[in-house]
């Protein structure tokens, strides 16, 4: 099992640092445009698998060949917003890497599924998706996995026990929404407030450590793990919609079956109308910036 990651910034390593504890991983490349960051983090987390017993090749540097073979290869290369960037700015610089990491990715390794971590997400994974032309289960995108385990530790800290089902699905940004009627716990909670929480309790921890990392590293583990093993546990994923939900031609976020496929099914569930809308606003919100990014 091999495992790339593209990105080996604080995201990417931390991901990376993860997997190769959790799981029994063979090969880990990491290629960043900063060669020696890569090669750094590699020999940092080739010192922590040893201390665990652990020996799989890990390398890194900023040749796309090292990504050769890779089951899922995570991308979080790129920038995050910056003091006085617009959302536009951000989406263009951020595309235009994407756009780059594509083509390279497709020299080197075009049979690895792809997932899509670098803001603003849902758009990112549509443009890999359109610049890779792969097939839409094999380019996906995580954000309602991190949105979901935040929506679980607000639950729990609102008294929810035995929470067997709480997801948010829609855009990973301001039009995320948490679909109640599909969610199972025991308890009950404020959930106007819980929703309010979750949408920005990102910027909170952003404002004070600077960047969110733990929360998106072991959600990123959670779909890796899912694929290279083959589990197919259902997880809230961003991937192109066409007709499901009545939404096409746009990634956004729905329950989805995650496996050695990729995304192996797209679960439709029978939404509360309100539900469905919320959806489609999401959708509708991602097309608009799509537009906007010439897509
Ligand atoms: P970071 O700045 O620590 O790492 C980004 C890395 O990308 C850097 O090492 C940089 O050298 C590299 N890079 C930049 N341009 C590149 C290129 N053209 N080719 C290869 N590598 C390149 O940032 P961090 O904190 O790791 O975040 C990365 C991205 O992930 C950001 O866009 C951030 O907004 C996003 N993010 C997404 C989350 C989600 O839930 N989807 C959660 C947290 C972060």
């Amino acid at each position: 099992m091999k495992i790339g990651f593209v990105g080996a910034g604080r995201v990417g390593s931390t991901a990376a640092f993860t997997c190769i504890l959790y799981m029994d991983v063979d090969e880990v490349a990491l290629v960043d445009i900063a060669e020696d960051l890569a090669v750094g983090e590699a020999m940092d987390l080739s010192h922590a698998a040893a201390a665990v017993d652990k020996y799989p090749k890990i390398v890194g540097g900023s040749d796309y060949s090292l990504l050769k073979g890779s089951d899922v290869i995570v991308v979080s290369a790129g920038m995050a917003r910056k003091p006085g960037m617009s959302r536009l700015d951000l989406a263009t610089k951020n595309a235009g890497i994407i756009k780059d990491i594509a083509k390279k990715i497709m020299e080197s390794s075009p049979e690895s599924k792809i997932i899509v971590v670098t803001n603003p997400m849902d758009l990112m994974t549509y443009v890999m998706w359109k610049e890779t032309g792969k097939p839409r289960n094999e380019v996906f995108g995580m954000g309602n996995m991190l949105d979901s385990a935040r929506l679980k530790e607000r639950l729990h800290s609102f008294g929810a026990r035995n929470i067997r089902k709480a997801w948010i699905i829609g855009e990973h940004g301001d039009s995320m929404f948490i679909p109640w009627s599909l969610a199972d716990f025991d308890g009950d909670v404020p959930r106007e407030k819980i929703l309010e929480e979750v949408r920005f309790v990102a910027a909170e921890v952003i404002k004070r450590k600077g960047a969110t990392v733990y929360g998106p590293a072991v959600s990123i583990y959670r779909m890796v793990n899912a694929v290279v093993n083959d589990t197919k546990e259902e997880i809230p994923t961003s991937v192109v919609l066409q007709g499901e939900y009545g939404i096409s031609d746009v990634a956004v976020g729905v329950p989805a079956i995650l496996g050695k496929n990729g995304v192996e099914k797209i679960v439709e569930y029978e939404l509360t109308e309100e539900e469905l809308e919320a959806l489609k606003n999401s959708a509708n919100i991602l097309k608009e910036r799509l537009k906007e990014l010439g897509y």
